[in-house]
């Protein structure tokens, strides 16, 4: 028998160590090998796993990402600190000239929902009040820049330009946009499948397209009214939307809390508006979820993933929409004790390896569960609860999980789980150091 209070003693143990060992002083990198660098939301999410046990370092997570924020707002979606030729497509491809060197796209801003929380919950709050303050600037920039960047028609729903955007790399539902993508005319040298298998990762026709875009960005010189007008993909991304969505909200929360009330705050209050005038866009009543939509072809992306449960995370469903969309979840939970897959196990593209096409992903988990429960659906959330500890229990701190055996998928010792671990799935004894 395992004698339960040991083993989650043990396993917060190594989750830290697991931080620790991926700490390359003030980011951590998601982990060696394999993402030698800092990724934008996993450093927002890995601040959460840091901060009970060392709360300067989880601040520390989110300002080293935000050194690397350019003029215009954005913060990139890889900053590459330190050299590593682990990686590719490394600095050069990307051709940013910036210190730090960054990558030119950005990932799903979940990082002001997190500051947040680190606000809320930081014991010493002299480290909140002071860092709060520079951070709060840099995060109303970053969303002006989301809203006026990547909607500049006021549609309500911002764009995306690279499915690395998504976070969500290889999910099906970006197939169809992508295959409009030429590919690129020069020869390469992957570096993720000497690290990792083959048939977990994306195929080459998947890599020939995501390098051709990121050429397409250096030869635009990183232009954003160019890349709106002319980039060959361009998604509304119903998981950016409502992370994005929920993230301005607790935005101005903050901003409330510490008393900033400008034409920036009001600018962003309008924004909220008009997602949610213009969500309804991205529902199929047919598959009684929500979808992303490609705005070149001007069709739904209608594989059925994970992305389509993030509306609640956002408080975006509405009155109508919620009990069908439960329905979906509630048949979607039964396929496996463990939860919940990125691709909805009856989508003809479901993999259960293969990444972003079944394989369960914590920190995904962990925001569909609390917007489940700002619905008032504790029952689905707490499944999805147990079904992310499952994982953890079955194979460690992995960063992904096969979909149905729960082994791992993707990289080991990775820092989002483990700190997802620390902060969400095991925190009742973890004591501050
Ligand atoms: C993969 C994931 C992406 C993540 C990165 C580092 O590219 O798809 O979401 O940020 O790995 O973990």
């Amino acid at each position: 028998m395992i004698n339960i209070e040991n083993r989650d003693a043990h396993l917060i143990e190594e989750a830290k160590a697991t931080l620790i060992k991926n700490d390359l002083g003030g980011y951590t990198v998601p982990t060696h090998g394999l993402y030698p660098f800092q990724w934008n939301w996993d450093s927002a999410i890995v601040a959460l796993g840091w901060l009970p046990f060392d709360e300067p370092r989880a601040w520390e997570e989110t300002t080293s990402l935000l050194s690397a924020q350019w003029k215009s707002g954005m913060v990139p979606h890889v900053v590459f600190h330190k050299h590593s030729d682990t990686y590719f497509p490394g600095p050069d491809i990307w051709g940013v000239q910036n210190s730090p060197d960054s990558t030119s796209i950005t990932q799903p801003p979940v990082l002001a929902s997190v500051i947040k929380i680190l606000f809320e919950e930081t014991e010493d709050r002299a480290l909140a009040e002071s860092q709060i303050k520079t951070i709060v600037p840099q995060l109303i920039d970053y969303h002006l820049w989301w809203y006026k960047q990547r909607d500049p028609e006021n549609t309500g729903l911002v764009v995306s330009y690279h499915p690395w955007e998504s976070g969500m790399d290889n999910s099906p539902a970006w197939d169809a946009a992508l295959e409009a993508v030429p590919c690129v005319d020069w020869e390469y040298t992957r570096r993720d499948t000497s690290h990792i298998d083959a048939s977990e990762r994306p195929h080459k026709k998947e890599y020939d397209r995501f390098l051709y875009l990121v050429d397409f960005f250096r030869k635009m010189n990183f232009d954003d009214t160019l890349i709106y007008q002319d980039c060959p993909y361009r998604v509304n991304d119903v998981s950016i939307i409502s992370i994005l969505h929920r993230a301005t909200k607790d935005l101005l929360t903050l901003c409330e809390k510490i008393g900033v009330s400008n034409d920036q705050t009001a600018y962003l209050v309008k924004r909220l508006d008009l997602t949610e005038g213009a969500i309804s866009k991205l529902w199929c009543s047919e598959t009684n979820m929500f979808h992303s939509f490609d705005t070149r072809s001007n069709t739904m992306c209608k594989a059925r993933t994970s992305a389509g449960l993030l509306p609640f995370f956002a408080g975006l469903v509405s009155e109508q929409q919620t009990q069908p969309l439960i329905s979906v979840l509630d048949k979607w939970l039964e396929h496996s004790t463990y939860a919940i897959s990125s691709t909805h196990p009856d989508d003809p593209n479901y993999e259960p390896q293969r990444y972003w096409r079944g394989p369960i992903w914590i920190h995904i988990n962990w925001m569909i569960a609390i917007g489940l429960e700002d619905y008032g659906f504790s029952q689905q959330a707490q499944r999805i609860t147990e079904g992310s500890r499952a994982c953890i229990y079955k194979s460690g701190f992995n960063e992904s999980f096969h979909a149905e055996t729960g082994a791992r998928s993707g990289g080991a010792d990775f820092s989002w789980t483990a700190a997802m671990a620390l902060y969400w799935l095991l925190p009742n004894t973890t004591e501050k150091g």
